[in-house]
């Protein structure tokens, strides 16, 4: 599930909203799940992977992740970033473009004081996508956080990303092949709102 808060009233968030509503009838599973490609311009190679989206407040979308990963290389190499949810139970596809940047540390220790110890001791005890000797390794490092570490301080190297779009694609998949693709795309402050053909 994402968490809306105070969501922004202009359009794209709110058919946004509209259809999160349509798929969760659909029992829609992991709808959280939103595919983030970037770009490092260091070693010139464009990457995607899922992270889960945990809040959308007012206009910012909101994930968490290790701030020491090859994905924050790319943020950092490259703010910009193209995120794609697809809720197959409504056969909507979102595409979004926008600038990527951490969220506060305030913002981050309050966010990991209120998470559970297990999922903190994963954060910490992970030196994401580093390579490791063994899975049996991962779990020994795992334990060894449970049991030592302070489970209610967010280290320095976790935290939050927020993106605000610049740039929304609806695409609405119907049997007749007649395909909706409504773009919302900002100019000047303003939505401008167009269609594409399938
Ligand atoms: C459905 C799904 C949700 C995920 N959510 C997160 C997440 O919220 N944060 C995160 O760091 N990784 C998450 N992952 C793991 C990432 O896809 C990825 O393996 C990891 O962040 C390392 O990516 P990187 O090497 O590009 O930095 C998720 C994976 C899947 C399949």
């Amino acid at each position: 599930m994402i968490k809306f808060n105070n969501l922004n009233q202009e359009k794209p968030y709110q058919l946004l909203k509209k259809k999160y509503d349509e798929a969760i009838d659909a029992a829609q599973e992991n709808i959280e799940a939103i595919s983030i490609s970037s770009y490092n311009q260091d070693i010139n190679e464009v990457d995607s992977r899922y992270v889960n989206l945990k809040f959308i407040s007012n206009d910012k979308f909101i994930f968490f992740s290790n701030y020491n990963s090859p994905k924050a290389s790319s943020f950092n190499s490259h703010s910009q970033i193209a995120a794609l949810v697809y809720w197959p139970s409504i056969n909507v596809q979102i595409r979004m473009k926008a600038k990527i940047k951490k969220t506060s540390n305030e913002y981050n220790q309050k966010y990991f004081f209120d998470r559970s110890e297990k999922k903190n001791a994963l954060s910490i005890s992970s030196n994401q996508s580093k390579l490791i000797e063994s899975y049996s390794q991962v779990q020994e490092n795992y334990n060894k956080s449970l049991e030592s570490d302070n489970l209610k301080k967010c280290p320095e190297y976790w935290g939050g990303y927020s993106f605000v779009p610049y740039y929304f694609e609806f695409w609405e998949g119907y049997e007749s092949r007649i395909n909706k693709r409504e773009v919302f795309d900002m100019i000047d402050g303003v939505w401008k709102q167009s269609f594409l053909q399938p």
